[in-house]
């Protein structure tokens, strides 16, 4: 009996040394509001030598796709399923609304927990703060510093009238730095201080390059040539996160993890084209369900990724980077989730496990960005009104003010229309072919209605008077849902 105890015992260390030594440390950055045209590897006007080099060494993904805003794609990279199954795909969770992404999902870190990770967030959260249960170190962080909300300004912190920053659950007031610097400071000094004995798991979403556009000059200087202000001053932002990256990696290496570390990058969403954001030659921009405001820059390299300097046609969707990191880390995806275990594609470039995705069902009227649209293979079929701006914008064209503004008389033709675009042929979207393919058209809607099916209605609550930040010394806080 003892000795079968013991034998037991040896197994069990080694199953579970097997699992940790399979485990790499893993690095997921999230770029806000990043364009497809604003990375080095893709235009060279763009000064990112950093993101350019780790990509170059991994896999630039070429069809990875995310969300058109913030909330939805986040809430996809944690709990693997669609924004429409969790009543977030209406916009975002701004800050008065008594909402947070519903807890009955398990998140990817507490899952990686159970798999010895350690486990730390550092940047944006946006999935709701309105009680503790909502927030991060409730949800499978360890640890956590930033802010709960999006689009706050990058020296001051404060967003809609509040402070918004935290060291875990402390908060934080603003010392003048920009907040590229403080979240990379932040992800090196948790590099250098883990104990490499066990997995890491950093969570990187930064807040830049989402407006507010600030940046320090000295990044905004290295585009003389760029001729207007947001542009200008967003490339410089660009810059300022390439080198906080740079940091981040040179930390790695002093770690003497960097090639046991597993590196993804994503945007949550396509360049915010009125906010120095572009995406040309791709269609449209963020808040749109063009390729411009979906179709992520995005890219993987590191531990287990076997090849380099290759461009990976295979569809990828944000609803998938939580069973494949899970599986990356040596664990075993739910089944029962809308997204697919990536990882072997992904690792060995292969062909990738999907052909079919949701951009997005929102039921909201028109006129409140209402919309749906579907991919199956080649084809992509939008109804309703795809988002404002929807042009073929040039970087540095034109600046924002030029711009179509969003007017219910942009959105009247759009009520009850279909589009359809063939994406091989047509991945700019010039051409609608709903009225030469009605059949097509008659295929997507029918596997788009069956998704409908499925959908919880938006959860998206008026303002609640009780989040007031002075009710709490000035920061948004939780404790008022
Ligand atoms: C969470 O709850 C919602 C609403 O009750 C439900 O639709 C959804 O299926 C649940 N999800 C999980 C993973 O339990
Ligand atoms: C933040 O600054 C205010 C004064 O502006 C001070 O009263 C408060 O104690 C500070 N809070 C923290 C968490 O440092
Ligand atoms: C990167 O590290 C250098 C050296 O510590 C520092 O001067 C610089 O501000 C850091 N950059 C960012 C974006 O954090
Ligand atoms: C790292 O963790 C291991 C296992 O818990 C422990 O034996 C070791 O002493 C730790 N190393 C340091 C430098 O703390
Ligand atoms: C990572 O591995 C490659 C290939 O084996 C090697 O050339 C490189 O020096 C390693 N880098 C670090 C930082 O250990």
């Amino acid at each position: 009996m003892a000795n079968l105890t013991s034998l037991l015992l040896v197994c069990v260390v080694q199953i579970l040394s097997t699992v940790f030594a399979r485990s790499p440390h893993i690095l997921f950055i999230v770029a806000d509001d990043y364009g497809w045209n604003d990375v080095g590897f893709r235009n060279p006007d763009v000064i990112t030598p950093n993101i350019d080099k780790l990509a170059r060494s991994g896999m630039i993904l070429d069809s990875s796709y995310v969300m058109p805003v913030c909330t939805p794609s986040r809430n996809s990279f944690m709990t693997g399923h669609y924004a429409f199954k969790s009543g977030l795909q209406h916009v975002v969770i701004y800050p008065p609304q008594a909402t947070c992404s519903p807890l009955n999902y398990t998140f990817l870190p507490e899952k990686l927990k159970e798999l010895g990770y350690a486990t730390h967030a550092v940047g944006k959260w946006h999935l709701g703060f309105c009680k503790w249960e909502c927030t991060p170190t409730y949800r499978g962080f360890d640890s956590f510093y930033g802010f709960y909300n999006g689009a706050e300004d990058y020296y001051s912190l404060v967003v809609a009238g509040g402070k918004d920053f935290r060291d875990n659950k402390t908060p934080v007031n603003a010392t003048g730095e920009y907040s590229t610097h403080m979240h990379a400071k932040r992800a090196v000094s948790i590099i250098s201080e883990h104990n490499v004995s066990q997995p890491l798991y950093l969570y990187l979403p930064f807040q830049a390059v989402h407006q507010p556009l600030q940046v320090p000059e000295k990044y905004s200087n290295m585009y003389p040539n760029v001729k207007t202000d947001s542009r200008r001053t967003y490339l410089g932002m660009v810059t300022a996160m390439d080198e906080a990256i740079g940091n981040v990696t040179e930390a790695l290496k002093k770690k003497g993890i960097f090639n046991d570390t597993l590196i993804i990058f994503t945007t949550d969403n396509g360049g915010w084209t009125i906010h120095g954001g572009n995406n040309y030659p791709l269609r449209g921009g963020k808040t749109t369900l063009f390729e411009g405001g979906t179709r992520a820059t995005a890219f993987v390299s590191g531990a287990g990724i076997q090849k380099s300097n290759y461009v990976y046609p295979g569809i990828i969707h944000a609803v998938d980077w939580m069973p494949t990191v899970l599986s990356a880390a040596g664990g075993l995806p739910d089944s029962n989730m809308d997204g697919v275990d990536q990882w072997d594609s992904l690792r060995t470039a292969g062909e990738s496990k999907r052909s079919e995705f949701v951009y997005n069902i929102d039921d909201m009227k028109p006129e409140q960005c209402g919309h749906a649209a579907i991919r199956m293979g080649d084809y992509k079929l939008i109804s309703g009104y795809p988002g404002p701006y929807q042009g073929w914008y040039k970087p540095d064209q034109v600046d924002y003010r030029h711009y179509e503004e969003s007017t219910l008389n942009e959105i009247r033709p759009f009520i009850d229309q279909i589009m359809l675009f063939n994406l091989k042929d047509d991945p700019n979207e010039h051409v609608d072919l709903s009225k030469k393919h009605p059949d097509i058209v008659e295929k997507l809607k029918k596997r788009l209605d069956e998704y409908h099916k499925q959908i919880v209605p938006a959860n998206f609550p008026g303002v609640t008077k009780a989040s007031d930040p002075d009710n709490y010394g000035g920061f948004w806080t939780p404790g008022w849902c």
